[in-house]
């Protein structure tokens, strides 16, 4: 149960009070232009019907001079009704007509005149009466008027129907303030009570989102998205902390036990200089190992993301094969880029660089044979070109619609199927590995460049050996590109055939 005191402190029912009184300023507007039209509108009627009656009492005077304009006031003064009537002398003595009393000096003025007056059998002084004073001859004075009573019950009425209005805003307002204060309320508290429960470390808990799509949910769902961020930076960085808590124990410990082996070694400057030498290697290659830590950190957080610049991918793989060709020779096999000129993608060239040289390092560790492998193929019919075709390494390079492929394909013994995904967590290695050097990092490298960039990579089948795809979006190609003027023609072949 949400406490009133906060119910009426909250921003919803402020601003509903805000509206409420905005309404009432609006309505009251409102009445008040529709009263004063009103009120015109009877004040030209009742001005209408005085010159309508002072044109026949004209025309009486006209025809009988003033002792018939006397007779017709008395008579028709007479008559029930709110028209008014009142003719004097020159002394102001009332000679006719059913006027009682008017305040000084309202006869003097001729032309029209609102004034409080009593009638002959009605003294009450809350009479006002719209009237018409006009001279006659010989000092006479004759006054043709109307009450306004019906006009101040009008006015009456506006008013009444102002209060009502304002007490009925008033209280729906109120109420409705109350109403979508306790909506947002409950939703906001249900939110504070999430954001508790993760501040106590309980990541897993998500802000509620009501399904209404409105401004709340919207907030609600990008804070999720924040918090799912959040959640996956942590746990990577988790993992980071715990694979170098765990795997980069044995090379450390291994770097101590060779330091400490040294120093039993007494005397022999010889051994003392092979075993720095053996325990500078093994410091490489830590550091080896923290540098490619960092490099799949900065890729995961996309820290890298605002060095990224476009450049020719074909370009830079082609650089990366021509820095693996001796080793691709020293592992007898043959390197094959197939690489399609001109393809751009906007990224970071050294880290997709990197990514492509580890590729080609596994498929020139895992996926050709050894020399002497080689050498030693059986010479059974077929023998030597099976050698030969298990040790070329593929390198391609070609745009698919819009996105960019870089595929690196050996023919080794591959990886199966139920170990492509897990092999890209760091420091996985697989058991026909181990004899091999490594740390288990490039795959996991690869992959999130990959991703760094907006794509993806994947582990095929390479029927014998392993294929892994990147595949990047790529950057339209320019007007004229011969790449994608041939890919064009290429389509167009393909509807027509
Ligand atoms: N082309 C391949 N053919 C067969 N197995 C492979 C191939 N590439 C990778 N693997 C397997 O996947 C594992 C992970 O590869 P990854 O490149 O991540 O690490 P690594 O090559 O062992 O070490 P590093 O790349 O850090 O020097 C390898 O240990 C190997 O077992
Ligand atoms: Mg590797």
């Amino acid at each position: 149960m949400i406490a009133l005191g906060k119910l009426f402190r909250s921003t919803a029912f402020k601003l509903s009070l805000a509206f409420l009184a905005l309404s009432a300023i609006g309505a009251g507007i409102v009445l008040g232009i529709v009263a004063f039209e009103v009120v015109s509108f009877v004040d030209d009627e009742t001005k209408k019907t005085i010159a309508a009656e002072a044109d026949g009492l004209s025309e009486q005077y006209a025809q009988g001079g003033i002792r018939r304009l006397g007779f017709v006031i008395e008579h028709r003064a007479r008559e029930p009704g709110s028209s008014l009537y009142l003719l004097t002398n020159f002394a102001g003595e009332s000679l006719a007509g059913n006027v009682a009393r008017l305040p000084a000096g309202v006869l003097d003025r001729p032309g029209f005149v609102e004034t409080p007056y009593e009638t002959i059998d009605d003294s009450s002084d809350d009479r006002r009466a719209l009237a018409r004073i006009f001279l006659l001859p010989g000092g006479f004075r004759l006054l043709v008027g109307h009450d306004l009573r019906d006009r101040a019950r009008i006015s009456g009425l506006m008013v009444r129907a102002l209060a009502i209005s304002l007490i009925v805003l008033a209280v729906l307002g109120a109420l409705g303030g109350l109403f979508v204060a306790r909506r947002v309320l409950s939703r906001i508290d249900a939110m504070s009570n999430a954001s508790r429960a993760i501040m106590a470390g309980d990541m897993a808990e998500r802000l509620p989102v009501s399904g209404s799509g409105d401004e709340l949910d919207r907030l609600a769902e990008n804070l999720n998205m924040m918090l799912a961020r959040i959640d996956a930076l942590m746990t990577g960085m988790r993992e980071v902390s715990d694979n170098i808590a765990h795997d980069l124990r044995t090379p450390l410990t291994r770097l101590r036990n060779h330091a400490e082996e040294a120093l039993r070694l007494e005397g022999d400057k010889k051994a003392y200089r092979a075993a720095l030498e053996r325990t500078i290697e093994e410091s490489d290659s830590l550091i080896g190992i923290f540098n490619a830590l960092l490099m799949i950190a900065r890729a995961e957080t996309g820290a890298d993301r605002a060095q990224m610049g476009d450049f020719d991918v074909g370009e830079a793989a082609r650089a990366v094969a021509d820095l693996y060709e001796p080793a691709a020779e020293e592992a007898g096999a043959t390197l094959n880029p197939t690489i399609e000129p001109g393809i751009i993608v906007r990224g970071n060239r050294e880290l997709l660089g990197q990514s492509i040289a580890n590729l080609l390092d596994n498929a020139l560790k895992y996926g050709a044979p050894a020399p002497t492998l080689a050498l030693a193929a059986p010479t059974a019919p077929g023998g030597d070109t099976l050698a030969l075709a298990r040790a070329e390494v593929r390198l391609s390079v070609k745009r698919v619609g819009d996105t960019v492929e870089i595929a690196i394909a050996d023919h080794g013994a591959g990886i199966d199927a139920a170990d492509r995904l897990r092999v890209l967590d760091r420091f996985v290695r697989l058991e026909g590995a181990r004899s091999r050097p490594g740390s288990g990092l490039g795959l996991s490298l690869a992959s999130a460049v990959a991703h760094l960039h907006g794509g993806a990579m994947r582990l095929e089948d390479n029927a014998p050996g392993l294929r892994v795809v990147i595949e990047l979006p790529a950057k339209p190609a320019a007007l004229g590109d011969p790449s994608q003027q041939r890919q064009t023609a290429a389509a167009c072949a393909d509807a027509t055939s």
